[in-house]
Formats: structure tokens, C-alpha cells, sequence
């Protein structure tokens, strides 16, 4: 059993079939929720916990989303601002696959250039490309370099 279910209680409940976010920096589950496009609107089955204590982070960030798996291109996505995220898959309540996120060389048509004379902010059909380094992203186009809140750039 692990930490968090000896830990007097359980903060945020288990969930049947689905995915489990863990030890997404704490203050970033609003941007996981973005990013994989959940706002409650179509009655998805989320659970959320922020600030929650943590073996690893001080603090961490927890997102439950029943009856969902995550595509690799949503996992990319989620490594630009959750680094250290574990995704857990679960199925009948037990989990069944976790594996870390892994950053990928670069993530196509999920960021946004912040300079207005980019080709890709202009009205050309072309597709966005970041190159991923250690600590930003870099438009693959105009060079420039997005370190910090990249989430204010993710298109959704
Ligand atoms: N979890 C869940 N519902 C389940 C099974 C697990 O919400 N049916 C959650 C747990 O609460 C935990 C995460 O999924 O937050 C990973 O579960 P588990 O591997 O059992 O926990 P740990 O061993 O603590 O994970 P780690 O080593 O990755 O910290
Ligand atoms: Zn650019």
C-alpha cells in the first residue's frame, strides 16, 4: 500500500478505470486540465487534488480522470509543464501501467509562437514546431525561445 493510502486518509478517491496524473508540480493541474481539453462542460468524471504534500515535491498536483486514456501526443504535451508527472493507467481499480513522462525533440501544432512576425502566426498554413531543449522550447521557425509559463502558449 503506498504513502498516500496509510496517510490517514485519502485525499482524492480512487477511481475505477481510467488515468491517474501524479506528481504534477504543484499550481499546474488547471494547465493539465487545458491541455487535455477538460473544462466540465461534457460531464467528465474528474477528480482533482492541489498542494497536497508528497514524497518527491514539497508539494504536487494530482489529476484523475475516469474512463480515459491519454494519447501519446497528449503525454508530450503534459511533459512541457508537468515534468515530473508519473502516468498511471488504471483498469478495475488497480494500476495497471505507470510509466514517467518523457519530453519529446519537439511538439508540432500545440504551441504558439509569441512572435507576431512568425510564419506561423501570420496567415500561412503552417504548422507550429517547438524544438524541446532542457529548460524552454524553441520555435523551430524564428528561433525564439519560450522559458517560462509555457502553458500560457499551448493552444487549445
Ligand atoms: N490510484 C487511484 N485509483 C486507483 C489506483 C490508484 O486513484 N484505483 C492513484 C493512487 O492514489 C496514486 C496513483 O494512482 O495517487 C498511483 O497509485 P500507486 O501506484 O498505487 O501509488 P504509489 O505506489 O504511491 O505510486 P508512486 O510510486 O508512483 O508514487
Ligand atoms: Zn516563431
Amino acid at each position: 500500500m503506498s504513502n498516500d493510502d496509510t496517510d490517514h486518509e485519502l485525499r482524492v478517491s480512487k477511481i475505477r478505470n481510467g488515468t491517474v496524473i501524479d506528481h504534477v508540480h504543484g499550481g499546474q493541474a488547471l494547465n493539465v486540465l487545458a491541455i487535455l481539453g477538460i473544462d466540465g462542460t461534457e460531464g467528465e468524471e474528474v477528480s482533482v487534488g492541489m498542494n497536497v504534500p508528497s514524497d518527491r515535491l514539497a508539494r504536487k498536483d494530482i489529476v484523475k480522470v475516469e474512463g480515459r486514456e491519454l494519447s501519446q501526443e497528449e503525454v508530450d504535451v503534459l511533459s512541457l509543464i508537468a515534468p515530473d508527472a508519473t502516468i498511471n493507467i488504471v483498469r478495475d481499480y488497480s494500476v495497471e501501467a505507470k510509466h514517467r513522462v518523457e519530453r519529446p525533440d519537439a511538439v508540432e501544432g500545440v504551441l504558439s509562437c509569441p512572435n507576431s512576425n512568425c510564419i506561423t502566426t501570420e496567415d500561412e498554413p503552417v504548422i507550429s514546431r517547438f524544438d524541446v531543449l532542457d529548460d524552454a522550447v524553441r520555435c523551430a521557425y524564428c528561433g525564439t525561445i519560450v522559458r517560462d509559463d509555457i502553458a500560457a502558449h499551448i493552444d487549445t
